[in-house]
């Protein structure tokens, strides 16, 4: 049965009739008011610039406090080890609880500190674009890391034979942690829209997620993309929920903290696999990001990003403090933790698939093999890395049968 939190999280009461005549096929699409006024507004923006900053700031350091990040990977160890029926159970591994928040209660008020109604409203739009084609997303990554880290791909979604036989049976697509936290994302950010323009926002999207396969290179630059990804939405949904307050600010944070902990997962499996290169990590998401600008134009209104230079300023500000928060905290967690988390065999039962064929079958147990084989051999570290880590897990072996002793 699919996880129905997404529906559960928010309540919506019957609405008050729109005050503007909207046919039935009429949607939203972000467009920018006068020159005049939306230089007006950012002048106002501009105002309230300092006391926006700190509340990014007083934001990252609440969500990215190492007990939140910590529990975040606690909670993916839970997904794979904790199973529903077995005591105690704790369903917010399944997917992360979220604080009520009340839909009807949303209004244009709640957007504050100078930030124009239309242009919260943009950004939500692009946002919900973004998040929308979640299956293809959760597909992706299933198949992608089936063999890069099979507990993530089983984390995050489902193989390509997995896949296949849920769309051929008709049975549910949607059965990883990632994948329920992630798909009431999309619908969140429509129903906000429409709580602030009065009118519900378009759903026919221009984006097109790529193909991913499993072959190690596709794997590698995959992860690299997946944490550019959650980076960036976590950095922009902190500036809405810096310009929101009530409800709107309440909904908004729940989205956010289901960003850092994809994040934080992301990024230590990133770590578990290449070593502690930090600096190449956020080089790595900074050229990609760089490289992905470019799909601004794949969004309704996307030439409107980068328009208010105030915004941009803010977006620099949260990136900037999130990546040097997650690094603080990246550096705290052990290597033994990492190889706890990510190779212990999952309890979970297997998902349904389609049976492969015993010669195909052999492969794909021998690719896993070898898959480990080169992760607890930390293969992909660099060699001064490698020696080192190693003659720490070494000794720390050789302590452990003392003190048994
Ligand atoms: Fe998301
Ligand atoms: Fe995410």
């Amino acid at each position: 049965m699919l996880n129905t939190a997404s529906e559960d999280s928010f309540s919506e009461k019957p609405t008050a009739a729109p005050n503007r005549p909207l046919t039935p096929t009429q949607r939203y699409r972000p467009t920018a008011p006068s020159r005049a006024r939306r230089w007006l507004s950012i002048l106002r923006q501009a105002m309230w610039l300092p006391k926006t900053l700190l509340t990014i700031h007083r934001i990252v350091r609440e969500d990215f406090a190492p007990a939140a990040l910590d529990e975040n990977l606690w909670a993916f160890w839970g997904f794979h080890q904790e199973i529903a029926g077995n005591e105690p159970y704790d369903p917010h591994y399944r997917a992360r609880t979220w604080q009520k928040a009340q839909l009807s209660a949303i209004g244009p008020r709640h957007v504050i500190r100078g930030l124009a109604v239309w242009e919260m409203a943009f950004m939500m739009n692009f946002a919900m674009e973004s998040e929308e084609p979640i299956m293809d997303y959760t597909q992706q990554s299933g198949e992608g890391f089936r063999f890069l880290l099979p507990a993530l791909g089983r984390f995050m979604g489902k193989n390509e034979e997995q896949a296949r036989y849920s769309a051929e049976h008709r049975l549910p697509w949607c059965e990883s942690a990632w994948c329920a936290e992630e798909r009431r994302h999309s619908n969140a950010f429509a129903r906000m829209i429409a709580r602030l323009v009065n009118i519900s926002p378009s759903r026919e999207n221009p984006n097109q997620p790529m193909d991913v396969t499993a072959d190690e290179h596709d794997a590698i630059f995959h992860i690299i993309n997946r944490q550019t990804s959650e980076w960036n939405a976590s950095s922009s949904y902190i500036v809405m929920a810096a310009h929101a307050t009530g409800d709107l600010h309440i909904l908004v944070r729940n989205i956010v903290r289901d960003e850092i902990k994809h994040l934080s997962i992301l990024s230590c499996a990133y770590s578990y696999l290449f070593g502690p290169r930090f600096w190449k990590r956020l080089l790595d998401c900074i050229k990609l990001g760089v490289a992905n600008y470019h799909q601004r134009r794949n969004r309704s209104g996307g030439d409107l990003l980068g328009s208010n230079p105030i915004l941009s300023l803010e977006g620099v500000a949260a990136h900037l403090l999130t990546a040097l928060y997650l690094t603080k905290w990246l550096k705290t967690v052990p290597l033994r933790a990492l190889t706890t988390v990510f190779e212990t065999p999952s309890r979970l039962p297997d998902l349904a698939a389609f049976t492969p064929s015993s010669e195909r079958q052999a492969e794909i147990d021998e690719t896993l093999r070898k898959g480990q084989q080169k992760r607890v051999g930390l293969a992909r570290w660099s060699p001064g890395m490698r020696e080192f880590a190693l003659a720490e897990r070494r000794f720390e072996g050789r302590r452990a049968t003392d003190l048994r002793r």
